[in-house]
């Protein structure tokens, strides 16, 4: 682990424990996101993209739960703390946007009494005090002051969307995870958001988890990026290298559909579906939709493979045999 490593997660392992199987949605994730860094988290729907923010906030929701591996945050790892200390750390060191976090803001309080609470309950501050600071974050987010007299039915989706946002660096965590946080908003919306999000990265050092099902806004704003299939990650590396150099078929397939994923029309040119993650394909889970599956990919997981300068790749294609 490097000296400014904020997150380190080994060989994350979360299951739902379903009546009809264990669905086995992260199954041995591994990854450090360092200051500053934005990890971009990339992968189809039901990839477990969702799942692995909700392991790191220690909010698997049931019938799921982590079964193995560890979350060390600034050096503690969280798998190991009981629910009154997670409660501690979570919004204060880790926060996140919630997919569909618009609905998330409780209708009935004004949007200001709704963000103060959260620094009257974690700081201890006075009603007075924390409206000074709601206000700032209403500026940061680029909202004018009277926002925070409103009620959530009052503002556009956009607006909500830059309320959630500032709720989330309110407690000025070290990390923020943001999960699909411009999906339910017009291209427009979605690139104020995006450009939101980056002047945050940059004026306030925090890192971030970025999900998203589309590989291009990454490009934007990941320093870094992982690609997930089926409840691993199958390629990771500098943006840089992975968007130069896709090593992994998944990957490639992934970033040739871009032109055609610009205004969320899915990934469903690669052929084939993802599987079933209750009963996942042995050996690669990638082989019945890979082009270049080998009789090898059928029966063996393939190993992480180090192309050099952290550039990660799982296929057998790069395997010396
Ligand atoms: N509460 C649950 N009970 C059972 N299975 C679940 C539950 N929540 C998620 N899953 C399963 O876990 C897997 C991963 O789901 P997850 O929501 O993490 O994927 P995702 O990558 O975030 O997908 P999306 O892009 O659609 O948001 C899927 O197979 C999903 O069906
Ligand atoms: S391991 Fe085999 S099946 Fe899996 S991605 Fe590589 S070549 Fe394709
Ligand atoms: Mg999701």
């Amino acid at each position: 682990m490097a000296a400014n490593t904020v997150l380190s997660v080994r060989d994350l392992r979360i299951y739902y424990f379903t009546s009809r199987g264990a669905v086995r949605a992260v199954d041995g994730v591994s990854f450090d996101v360092g200051e500053g860094d934005v990890l971009g988290v990339a992968g189809e729907s039901g990839s477990g993209k969702s799942t692995l923010g909700f392991g790191i906030m220690g909010l698997v929701p049931p019938p799921g739960r982590i079964v193995g591996g560890s979350i060390v945050l600034d050096g503690i790892d969280l798998t190991k703390l009981s629910e009154d200390e997670l409660r501690k750390i979570r919004w204060s060191k880790v926060s996140m946007v919630f997919q569909g976090a618009l609905n998330v803001l409780n209708p009935v309080v004004r949007v200001g009494d709704q963000m103060a609470e959260v620094l009257v309950i974690h700081k201890g501050l006075s009603k007075d005090e924390a409206m000074k600071i709601v206000e700032e974050h209403l500026k940061l987010v680029g909202l004018p002051p009277d926002v925070a007299r409103r009620y959530p039915h009052e503002l556009s989706g956009g607006m909500k969307q830059r309320v959630v946002i500032a709720m989330a660096l309110l407690l000025r965590p070290r990390l923020v995870i943001a999960d699909e946080p411009t999906t339910a908003l017009d291209v427009v919306i979605q690139a104020q958001i995006m450009n939101l999000l980056k002047r945050i990265r940059e004026e306030e050092k925090v890192s971030m988890i970025f999900i998203t099902h589309d590989l291009s806004l990454i490009a934007e704003i990941a320093n870094k990026v992982a690609v997930m299939y089926a409840g691993k990650i199958v390629e990771m590396g500098s943006s840089d290298d992975v968007y130069s150099q896709p090593l992994h078929p998944y990957t490639q397939g992934l970033l040739n559909s871009i032109p055609s994923i610009r205004r969320r029309k899915g990934l469903s040119w690669i052929p084939g579906s993802p599987p079933d993650l209750r009963n996942p394909p042995q050996g690669c889970r990638f082989h019945p939709r890979c082009p270049y599956a080998m009789d090898i990919c059928r029966r063996e997981e393939p190993p992480q493979i180090d192309v050099g300068n952290s550039h990660v790749v799982s296929c057998w294609l790069y395997a010396k045999r």
